[in-house]
């Protein structure tokens, strides 16, 4: 079968302009200007409409057991909400417990998400216990296309010392992989969580003052110290503040090579959200904090010059009723919020509208980046003959209201609710089919496991 989409402007990451798309089943054959009816079954108008690769969003949370409790989402109903929200593919992170295996890990993660996925899907892996098997297992993991580790500074059940972070890093330099690193310092959050609850501070409007921005930058420094030590390529994830920022540059200016990821939350929303204090504060306790004006001004600027490379979601979402898990002790309520079904309609409304970055720029963001930075690229990543014709159609004119009700994760409250958007989901095709049709899930339950590729570097 053969489907002609015709008349839409086709976003590439090097270019758009108004283009014909031939897909032939599963990929993309050509796109070109006026192809002739005649080749294709089907033929469908997108006058008006802009067509981009299938979104990526390489930094999602389902099905994840933390502070005693599960995410909200699990992967039927987060890859529901994602590719309802124009992503057709998400990395989530398979999470190695303290005394598990990598391989036990990923089984699991396998168990969590295969069936079940209404995107496409791929994991990276969190190492939480560094030894010899975990060391040996790296290649077994790169094998089964998990080319990509996380690591986190902070969080005691998955914490990294230094000096393991530094074993992981050579490790990876010999086998071709690369880590996406959670920058926070954890001894000195610990720290001033003493002395809050020591000074009966106990409410969720403390959580950022445990949480400051030093405490990044500081753990960023400390981590690209570890990584040019180890010679290794890095990515510091959800970047949140100009501190932290700062960090990179310099790190960059001493010829490393480190990309950086943040978050539409750290673009859109700031610190103020905590005052509130309460249940209200607590639906934005996420780790690290959202910051001030300045940062998203900062990370803004970082979008428009092309030093921070991805968007992401961090979607890691908890009811109103697990967040008051914490309502006597700010430190028991589960980190984290949802995310990724908002993501490409609140970069194209406040990102390409408001003149901050241009709809190229969208593009290589959300899907050519983290495509080739997670060895998907160009299967996945861009509109071009061979690739897998994973394509999101947006309607630029039409404006829409961000309602928890109109989501489609298994949550009751939507961070972003009552905001306004212009430019919604019209379309989704995961390879090839139609998936999502005038904003409407029509296809359930029909993604696959990506295998991925070693990364290569974003332009
Ligand atoms: O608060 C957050 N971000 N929770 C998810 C886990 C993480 O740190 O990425
Ligand atoms: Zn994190
Ligand atoms: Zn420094
Ligand atoms: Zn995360």
């Amino acid at each position: 079968m053969k489907l002609l989409l015709q008349n839409g402007t086709v976003v590439n990451g090097q270019e758009s302009g108004k283009k014909d798309i031939l897909i032939d089943g599963e990929t993309i054959c050509r796109v070109e200007e006026n192809i002739s009816p005649e080749e294709a079954d089907e033929i469908l108008d997108l006058e008006g409409k802009l067509i981009f690769p299938g979104f990526i969003d390489a930094h999602t949370h389902f099905d994840l057991e933390v502070s005693g409790t599960v995410t909200a989402d699990d992967f039927a109903s987060g890859t529901l909400a994602a590719i309802a929200g124009g992503t057709t593919t998400i990395v989530d992170f398979a999470t190695q417990n303290k005394g598990e295996t990598l391989k036990e890990a990923l089984a699991n993660w396998h168990q969590k998400a295969d069936g079940k996925a209404s995107c496409d899907y791929g994991f990276h892996m969190a190492i939480s216990d560094w030894n010899e098997q975990t060391f040996a297992q790296i290649e077994d993991m790169i094998a089964a296309g998990v080319t990509t580790f996380k690591l986190y500074m902070t969080y005691p059940a998955m914490k990294l010392n230094d000096g393991e972070i530094y074993e992981v890093l050579k490790r990876l330099k010999d086998m071709g992989g690369i880590a996406g690193v959670h920058c926070e310092n954890a001894d000195m959050i610990d720290a001033l969580i003493r002395e809050a609850k020591a000074q009966g501070r106990m409410d969720a409007d403390t959580h950022p003052q445990v949480r400051p921005a030093q405490f990044e930058a500081e753990a960023v420094h400390r981590l690209l110290v570890t990584a040019q030590t180890a010679g290794t390529p890095i990515i510091v994830v959800h970047l949140t503040c100009e501190e932290a920022y700062r960090e990179i540059e310099e790190a960059r200016a001493r010829g490393q090579e480190v990309y950086a990821e943040t978050c539409p939350q750290y673009l859109l929303m700031d610190d103020s959200l905590y005052e509130q204090g309460g249940p209200e504060a607590a639906k934005y306790v996420i780790s690290p904090p959202l910051r001030k004006k300045k940062d998203q001004e900062c990370l803004w600027k970082a979008l428009k010059e092309e030093r921070v490379q991805t968007v992401s979601t961090d979607h890691c979402s908890f009811t109103t009723k697990q967040k008051a898990m914490g309502k006597e002790d700010f430190t028991k309520i589960p980190n984290g919020m949802p995310g990724v079904e908002t993501r490409g309609t609140l970069l194209y409304t406040y990102g390409v509208r408001e003149g901050r970055i241009s709809l190229e720029q969208m593009c290589r963001l959300l899907s050519e980046n983290p495509a080739k930075l997670y060895g998907m690229y160009p299967e996945k990543g861009c509109a071009a003959p061979g690739s897998t014709a994973d394509l999101v159609v947006i309607d630029p004119e039409k404006e829409a209201v961000i309602t928890a009700a109109a989501q489609h994760y298994a949550m009751d409250y939507a961070p972003f609710e009552g905001t306004k958007i212009k430019g919604c989901i019209d379309k989704v095709y995961l390879h090839g089919t139609l998936v999502v049709d005038k904003g409407a899930v029509q296809v359930e339950k029909a993604g696959r496991y990506v295998p991925r590729k070693k990364y290569t570097a974003p332009r």
